[in-house]
């Protein structure tokens, strides 16, 4: 009978459905139960716990979050609430980490990893700004918890202040966040990695009309064989944000001649049948390795 009971909350387009099943199928075959479709959006907490599908998630002895569609403010606070009392896979704090871009590059940065030049300041000091913009000419804004290319601004002059100005007056962003533009050839590094294990390798490249490498502003999967120096970069920026599982962005800075690590995605989508079909073929590793991480993560119980 089994003893370990495991949540589960994946995506499932772009072919996560079957690679879901192929994890519970998996998880049964080492007498572990697991609930899926655990979407918190429509989980209730009260004395009885945090139940959400009829199941009180504060019984699981792990919950696995992995769908990156944008969560509600309540949707995470309840993933940092379960997270007191069950392990939680990425564990809430590195989520909540790798989801800043910010906090992730100071992080990074901490424990000597390259990433871009960032800066961050109050809305209300356009003159650290405007110091900026003379000294990097070329800047990307862009919001700390963005994903998928969206909410950038490419700003390539000391003018373009006064164009993003206005905008930012439109939002409720509080603080401006800037990053030094990075001289490379549109293309990246995609490195996989699950439980300080190197799983696989991509890149993407952006399309002709296009700075964004992301696959939604219209880039396109590239094969890239990965060296011992990227797969190095990536196991070291994955622990430094604590993640069990990881999908690390890595571009060449062709000005200062380096590898610098563009971002840490904390739920790294598993190749579509598409991508499949042109050869990206880890999903069945990488579904093997996250396999193990819970079986041996439950094995100890939490509490
Ligand atoms: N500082 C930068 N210099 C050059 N290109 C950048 C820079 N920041 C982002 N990009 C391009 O934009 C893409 C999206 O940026 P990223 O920070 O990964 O945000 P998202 O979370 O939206 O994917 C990157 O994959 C890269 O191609
Ligand atoms: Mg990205």
């Amino acid at each position: 009978m089994a003893d370990r009971k495991i949540g589960m909350w994946m995506y499932s387009n772009g072919g996560g459905d079957v690679i879901e099943k192929k994890i519970v199928d998996q998880l049964k075959d080492r007498e572990i139960d697991v609930f899926t479709e655990l979407n918190l959006r429509f989980a209730k907490g009260s004395k009885e716990g945090i139940i959400c599908n009829n199941l009180n998630m504060l019984e699981l002895d792990l919950f696995f979050s992995y769908n990156a569609g944008e969560q509600t403010n309540t949707q995470v606070y309840m993933y940092e609430t379960i997270d007191k009392y069950v392990t939680t896979m990425n564990s809430y704090a590195s989520f909540a980490l790798s989801e800043d871009k910010f906090r992730s590059n100071i992080a990074l940065n901490k424990v000597g990893i390259a990433t871009t030049d960032f800066f961050l300041c109050h809305r209300e000091s356009p003159e650290y700004l405007v110091a900026k913009f003379k000294e990097w000419e070329k800047l990307v804004f862009k919001p700390i918890d963005g994903w998928g290319g969206n909410g950038m601004i490419l700003l390539e002059s000391s003018q373009s202040i006064d164009a993003l100005m206005p905008f930012l007056n439109q939002t409720d962003i509080r603080h401006i966040y800037l990053e030094k533009f990075i001289d490379n050839d549109f293309s990246d590094y995609r490195i996989d990695i699950v439980d300080d294990e190197f799983i696989s390798c991509y890149g993407r490249k952006a399309n002709a009309r296009e700075w964004r490498t992301n696959i939604s502003s219209g880039g396109s999967i590239m094969h890239r064989e990965a060296n011992d120096k990227i797969i190095d970069i990536a196991k070291k920026a994955t622990k430094a944000l604590g993640l069990d599982i990881a999908g690390v962005d890595i571009m060449y800075d062709r000005e200062k001649e380096e590898y610098i690590v563009l971002e840490v995605n904390g739920i790294p989508a598993f190749a579509t049948p598409k991508q499949e079909k042109l050869g990206l073929n880890f999903n069945d590793k990488k579904i093997e390795k996250i396999v193990n991480l819970i079986d041996s993560r439950t094995k100890h119980k939490k509490r």
